[in-house]
């Protein structure tokens, strides 16, 4: 029997997941590693550890497996992370990550150097503090030693790649999160390389999704398991891969991931970008094709923050437990609102100076009510962004759920509840990692084309409907947390200023 294997090289783990050629699940396996924030507003991984990662998720994955030939690989990974090595690939300091803010300055100087039409008509975004071109301008202003001795600069899934295979390679959906990118020609932007001194050879070469970049090293195969020179997928970003995995690959689909961020991903009749720049326009997965993604930075992330919390002050710490008490949670958690904006905010405040909040607190509130709050403010950050689509004129019928808020009824219910959408389930609940099995089938020859891999995807027959009273009472809710943030914005500022050495320092 030959399989497949798709690697998703996440924030919180790699996840690895071995598939049979009918797209059934053999074995999936996990394993985690830890984030590290410096400094407030920094995000970083030691890119060891996501190769560490993938030795020991693909490790278990096949022994579960029990037996087959892997005759593909495939890679998607968190997007935006910049991997800074030298002349022999030697990792130069930790990975700055997609959720990192400490760049508004670069990305000032980027609007500056490259105009913001520009940058918005090439690359389809205005320069992000957490995209990848703004973290190499950081490393020549702050660290000069190391900016020095840099001779290439990779995302999270292509350093993998390069342990796995000693190949360079990137895919044209990762690449497209770098602001480096022409999203036309789905290749290196020369004139904003030009314009921000970046020498377009510290860059690996960018293919389509499903095409192969590179085979299994020898040195590595045996101790993974695998036959040396099995071919790896170009593979994807995270949510590209995770839209093949959910089959969310023709305009009028959407889907709804909740993992450590929240995203709305919709693919689009050709590369519309936003005038505003709330949504990105990245490439698709889909060799030619593109979407529109709005992304809130802390879905997953905001639960996770408040289970440690509530763990570590020994309270009821399991995800489980903690969503059953919310769902006993009247809608709106009895007065209670939540900004999500934990580590600032994308889509559509575009602050990394926002601040999270929890709003309307009164003494008869209990560790369910703030539970509840939570999971709803992520929503309504979600919300957010499905307005900002409806504004560029997308409307979607219903929503696919993928990534870790799948898998939770509660997740699921205020998808349902909050956006006003059927939610539909795939019925594997891989999103990212299967998408990247689906992809190494492309690319193993397995599959004819992205188009026949897509069509293993299938849903689920429940579907969870909106509850009419409900959606009109998150309407109401969503419209009281729509002003809480323009209203304290600037005070949030004025306290997070230091920080993001925007202000001077608050007296000692
Ligand atoms: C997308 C983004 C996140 C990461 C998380 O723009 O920053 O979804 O890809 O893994």
């Amino acid at each position: 029997m030959r399989l497949l294997a798709g690697l998703d090289v996440g924030t919180g783990g790699v996840r690895a997941v071995v598939v049979d050629e009918s797209g059934r699940v053999r074995a999936a396996a996990t394993a985690s590693y830890p984030l590290h924030q410096p400094r407030p507003g920094w995000t970083e991984q030691d890119p060891e550890d996501w190769w560490r990662g993938t030795e020991v998720a693909l490790g278990r994955a096949l022994e579960a497996a029990g037996g087959g030939e892997v005759v593909g690989l495939g890679l998607a990974g968190q997007m935006h992370g910049a991997v800074f090595l030298d002349a022999a690939d030697r990792v130069l300091r930790p990975a700055l990550l997609w959720n990192d803010q400490r760049t508004s300055a670069q990305c000032r100087r980027i609007t500056e150097l490259v105009g913001e039409r520009r940058l918005l008509e090439v690359a389809g975004n205005p320069a992000l503090t957490g995209f990848q071109a703004p973290k190499i301008l950081w490393l020549r202003d702050e660290e000069p030693e190391r900016f020095r001795r840099l001779a290439r600069v990779l995302l999270p899934k292509d350093y993998v790649r390069l342990r796995l295979t000693g190949e360079l390679a990137t895919d044209a959906s990762d690449a497209s999160g770098t602001l480096l990118l022409d999203l036309r020609r789905r290749d290196w932007a020369r004139p904003i390389l030009e314009a921000l001194e970046i020498p377009v050879d510290w860059l690996p070469p960018v293919r389509e999704a499903p095409e192969p970049a590179g085979g299994v090293r020898a040195v590595v195969a045996s101790s993974l398991g695998l036959r040396p020179g099995v071919p790896v997928a170009a593979g994807a970003g995270d949510n590209a891969a995770a839209a093949v995995g959910t089959g969310v690959v023709e305009p009028g689909r959407l889907s709804c991931s909740i993992g450590t961020s929240g995203v709305l991903f919709a693919p689009t009749a050709g590369l519309t970008p936003d005038p505003s720049g709330r949504v990105h326009a990245f490439c698709h997965a889909v060799p030619g094709a593109y979407h529109l993604m709005g992304v809130t930075l802390s879905a997953g992330g905001s639960l996770r923050w408040w289970r440690d919390l509530l763990r570590g002050a020994g309270g009821a710490g399991d995800y489980d437990r903690l969503t059953a008490a919310a769902a006993e949670v009247p809608v709106g958690a009895d007065g209670l609102l939540f900004l999500p904006y934990l580590d600032g905010e994308r889509t559509p405040h575009l602050d990394p100076l926002a601040r999270g909040q929890f709003f309307g607190l009164t003494s008869r509130h209990t560790h369910a009510h703030l539970t509840r709050a939570v999971m709803e403010g992520a929503l309504f950050a979600l919300r957010d962004a499905l307005q900002a689509m409806r504004s560029l004129g997308l409307e979607p019928a219903e929503v696919r759920a993928t990534g870790g808020g799948s898998r939770h009824p509660l997740w699921l219910r205020l998808e349902a509840d909050v956006l006003g959408l059927p939610v539909l389930r795939p019925l594997v609940d891989e999103g990212a990692a299967y998408g990247a099995a689906l992809l190494a089938g492309v690319a193993a020859g397995v599959y004819r084309d992205l188009g026949e891999a897509c069509s293993l995807v299938a849903l689920r027959p429940e579907v969870v409907e909106p509850d009419p009273a409900r959606v009109a009472a998150y309407e109401r809710l969503h419209g009281l947390y729509r002003e809480l943030y323009p209203a304290t914005a600037g005070l949030a500022h004025r306290l997070a200023s230091p920080i993001a050495g925007e202000g001077p320092a608050p007296p000692a």
